[in-house]
């Protein structure tokens, strides 16, 4: 695989697991997120094994942020073939909460993040006359449960946006969007509330996978021949109702 792939939420987790394995695939790699560390360790990781990836700090709230994230992909490699939005933000609770805050910061990051990768991209996919986005949403988007009300509302949009682009763009661009269960990550940190959080963790021991799992799903997408989509992918482990 040569294509060149920009991957937001790659320094961690399910974004960073997509990032190691499209790098030994051959892929040419921009890697997104806010903190620099991290992102700057990734790229010396998959650099030293002998890989190709750049890293762009930026936040996907901003809408110029994702146009940078694709301009940087063409001044590194010409051109860009993929953009994975996977940043995502879960600090979840019950809605009587009342935390605004919170719910503004997933509606930004999970949903308008999506929105305005597709508003940088899209004009260059048109130009190039091929591109592809590859959405992360969730299982919560159809099974929503007590606390994770607003989440699931993000996710759920995220599955309806991914479907009407794809309507939209047949014949000429490729959408998937891919909705994994419940995966061993840093999602867990998010949850401000500690008891939840502490039920959350017990649920995790009993069926979070890998995030290796979703990012060969991911590949998978990517691999097709160009005149194949795949619309939609769900895995979740064997053990998640
Ligand atoms: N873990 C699960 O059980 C699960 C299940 C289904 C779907 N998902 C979805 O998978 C995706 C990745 O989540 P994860 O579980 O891998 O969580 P994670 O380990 O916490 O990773 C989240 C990533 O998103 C980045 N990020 C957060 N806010 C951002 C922003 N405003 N702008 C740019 N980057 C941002 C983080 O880096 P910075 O903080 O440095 O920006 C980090 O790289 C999310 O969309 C999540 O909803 C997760």
């Amino acid at each position: 695989m040569t294509k060149v792939v920009a991957i937001t939420g790659a320094s961690s987790g399910i974004g960073e697991a997509v990032a190691l394995y499209l790098a030994a695939q051959g892929a040419k790699l921009v890697l997104v997120a806010r903190g620099e560390d991290k992102l700057n360790a990734l790229v010396d990781r998959i650099i030293d094994d002998g890989g190709a990836a750049v890293a762009v700090s930026a936040d996907v709230a901003r809408r110029d942020d994702l146009v940078r994230v694709v301009g940087a992909a063409r001044q590194h490699y010409g051109r860009l073939d993929v953009l994975v939005s996977c940043a995502g933000a879960m600090p979840i609770g019950p809605l009587d909460d009342l935390a605004v805050d919170d719910w503004d910061q997933m509606v930004d990051v999970n949903l308008k993040g999506v929105l305005y990768g597709i508003a940088a991209a899209l004009p260059v996919f048109r130009e190039q006359g091929s591109g592809h986005f590859v959405n992360i949403a969730s299982t919560a988007a159809r099974k929503t449960t007590p606390n994770q009300t607003v989440y699931s509302a993000t996710k759920a949009a995220v599955l309806a946006l991914s479907d009407g682009l794809r309507q939209e763009l047949a014949g000429k661009l490729r959408v998937t969007v891919i909705s994994p269960g419940f995966t061993n990550t840093n999602f867990l940190s998010h949850v401000r509330d500690d008891k939840l959080r502490a039920q959350m963790q017990e649920a995790a021991g009993e069926f979070a996978m890998d995030p290796q799992a979703v990012a060969k799903a991911v590949g998978y997408a990517i691999e097709q021949p160009e005149a194949v989509n795949i619309g939609e992918i769900v895995i979740r482990s064997l053990n998640q109702r």
